[in-house]
């Protein structure tokens, strides 16, 4: 698993500029570059530029508007980011970037996020290589415009965990405190700060009416896929590649703590 992640970071700089360097017909000198990407990692640890060579694309018109409606109607990315006075307050706004950030750097925060901020509620949202390259090319090289304010949180007493600490209902809820509260509110009722930022309102995970109606299953993709691909909004971020499955397990389970309900019969037979 490790391996496999690192061969394959290992031909990632290449793949935005196949014309380069060629992944394949390296069979021997496979090690110097895991060598040097190893040390590259370490330079990264310590504070110095990330490894990564990306270098924008310059984009038609079609593509920016394609970048544009990935964005918008595709991609999670609005949910907790204000751009071009859209979107969500969760994270930085994405509308300087031309003017705040590397390229390299923003490239590297969308490819893993967890890599260069650990412990981040950012999630990693798979995208093809092409995808990648296209929305980082966009959002770096996208005319600034001014961060529009966005509601973010209400001053108060921070969210205490609704579960005993230590135990696995208590990491679950600590994980829904810091992941799912600022969409879905404190108490899962659709009530978080970030949603008056959002096109639909996030599902009131406390409505027992609704969530009845949920299996476990569907819950569990919701999570593990995002919003996207369940025929939902695209608002809600996919969590499948961040956390482990246990976790999303986890999650599930609190949500009928916080419905006080079960999914429907049909769902539960096996028990
Ligand atoms: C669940 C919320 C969430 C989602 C979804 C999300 N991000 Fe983020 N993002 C964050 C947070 C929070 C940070 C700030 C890092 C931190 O301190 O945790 C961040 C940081 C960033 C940064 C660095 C910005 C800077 O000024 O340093 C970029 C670029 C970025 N995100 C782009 C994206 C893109 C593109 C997507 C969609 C593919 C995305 N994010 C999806 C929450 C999110
Ligand atoms: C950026 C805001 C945001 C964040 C963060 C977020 N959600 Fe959501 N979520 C939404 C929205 C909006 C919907 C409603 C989508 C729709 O109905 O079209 C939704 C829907 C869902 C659903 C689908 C419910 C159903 O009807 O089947 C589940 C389950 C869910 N969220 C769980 C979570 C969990 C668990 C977390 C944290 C790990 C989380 N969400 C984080 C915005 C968010």
């Amino acid at each position: 698993m490790r391996a496999e992640r690192r061969l394959s970071s290992g031909c990632a700089p290449c793949s935005p500029r196949p014309r380069r360097v060629a992944c394949a017909p390296l069979e021997r000198p496979l090690s110097v570059i895991l060598a040097l990407f190893a040390a590259l990692h370490l330079a990264r640890a310590q504070g110095e530029a990330p490894a990564q060579r990306f270098i924008p694309r310059s984009l038609s018109p079609f593509q920016a508007a394609k970048a544009e409606w990935l964005l918008q109607h595709r991609l999670p990315c609005l949910g907790c980011h204000e751009l071009g006075g859209e979107g969500g307050g969760i994270g930085p706004s994405l509308s300087e970037l031309q003017r705040s950030r590397q390229p390299a750097d923003v490239y590297a925060m969308i490819r893993d996020p967890q890599a260069l901020v650990p412990g981040t509620i950012m999630p990693r949202v798979p995208m093809s290589p092409a995808t990648l390259e296209l929305i980082a090319s966009f959002l770096v090289q996208r005319e600034p415009t001014r961060p529009s304010p966005r509601a973010s949180p209400r001053p108060g007493p921070p969210a205490a965990a609704a579960g005993p600490n230590g135990t696995q209902a208590g990491a679950s809820a600590a994980l829904y405190a810091r992941s799912c509260a600022p969409c879905h509110g404190v108490r899962g009722e659709g009530d978080g700060y970030n949603a008056p930022n959002l096109p639909v309102r996030p599902t009131a995970h406390a409505d027992q009416a609704y969530m009845s109606t949920r299996s476990d299953d569907a819950l569990f993709d919701a999570i593990s896929a995002g919003g996207y691909v369940m025929n939902r909004s695209n608002r809600m971020p996919p969590f499948g590649a961040t956390l482990t499955r246990d976790q999303i397990w986890g999650l599930v389970r609190y949500l009928r703590t916080l419905c006080h309900c079960e999914g429907p019969a049909w769902s539960r037979d096996d028990r």
